[in-house]
């Protein structure tokens, strides 16, 4: 049964997408069935794979076509270049589903729980990239969620924006999501020589206490340019320090949840060689069978 992740901060640019991509990625490499749901209709996550283009354009069903009940999560998830990862992509068209939905009466918050809860049987992880805002689709991620991981960057912003977020948690696990959990903080794109951003994080320990992971995610250029080459960071640059971060966010995380994990041997093995990667999508239901008669030989026989 998959453990349901929402990367979640209110805030913008914060490495919600990057989180998303980079983590999910390493779970898989670990060999964990896992699944990436994009729920923000700027389609990062998704484009981050490499599902751009003419091809984004090609996808049959996105993750509007599921939130609006006309396609199921098996009928719409996307291979990616990672093996055992998979993606629920999301595409602008979405962007104009939160008033769809807001006209919904009844459970319009749960409607992603309940598409995800016919496939959680189907894999180990389930990560959502949330989009920066308190809207429907935030509100439907943390509903479907088992915890939110909380990617913080060492700025004044960020930790003003973390309050915001804690109410939001608090008010879906009133109403909607009891069994809501913090699964973590992290510091991410973060300058150790920075005193702000050292303030930050220990002010950050100060709130969240065991719940802030060791690890620490260095600002690394590589993390930005890998989403260009459709890659997460592991295939594009293996051994750069951001992939090597995510790696041990991994292994943290894991470890959190009683797995225990040693950081992978030859990162370089990963690079992807391919070019420029085209996610394919798994297809959507199986052909059709033909209708008897059809064949020459039943004609035939007939
Ligand atoms: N550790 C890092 N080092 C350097 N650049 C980073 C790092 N993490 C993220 N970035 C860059 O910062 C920008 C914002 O990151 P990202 O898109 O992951 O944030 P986000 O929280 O998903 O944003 P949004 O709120 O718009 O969805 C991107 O250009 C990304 O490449
Ligand atoms: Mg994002």
């Amino acid at each position: 049964m998959a453990r349901v992740i929402s990367v979640s901060n209110q805030k913008g640019g914060v490495g919600k997408t990057t989180t998303c991509i980079n983590l999910s990625s390493f779970v898989a490499l670990y060999g964990f069935k896992v699944l990436v749901v994009d729920i923000d209709p700027q389609g990062n996550t998704t484009s981050g794979f490499g599902i751009v283009g003419e091809h984004k354009d090609n996808l049959k069903n996105t993750i509007y076509d599921v939130m609006m009940g006309d396609a199921t999560v098996k009928e719409t998830v996307c291979k990616t270049t990672i093996p055992g990862l998979e993606v629920l992509p999301a595409t602008m068209e979405f962007a104009g589903a939160d008033v769809e939905l807001m006209s919904l009466a009844e459970s319009r918050e749960k409607v992603l729980r309940t598409a995800l809860g016919a496939v959680r049987s189907d894999y180990d992880y389930i990560f959502i990239d949330c989009p920066p805002s308190l809207n429907i689709f935030s509100v439907n991620a943390l509903t479907a969620s088992d915890a939110v991981l909380i990617p913080m960057p060492g700025d004044f912003f960020s930790l003003e924006g973390i309050g915001q977020l804690m109410n939001t948690v608090k008010l879906v696990k009133k109403h909607l999501n009891p069994g809501l959990e913090i699964e973590g903080v992290f510091m991410t794109i973060y300058d150790g020589r920075s005193n702000l951003a050292n303030q930050v994080a220990a002010e950050v320990a100060k709130w969240f206490g065991k719940s802030v992971f060791k690890t620490r995610i260095p600002r690394n250029v590589r993390l930005g340019e890998a989403p260009s080459h459709g890659l997460p960071v592991v295939q594009y640059e293996p051994n750069s320090k951001g992939s090597v971060a995510y790696m041990e966010l991994a292994i943290e995380m894991l470890k959190r949840d009683g797995i225990n994990v040693k950081p992978l041997a030859n990162l370089s093995a990963y690079r992807y060689r391919g070019g420029v990667p085209v996610a394919k999508r798994i297809p959507a239901k199986k052909p059709a069978p033909k209708k008897p008669g059809t064949k020459k030989s039943e004609i035939k026989n007939q």
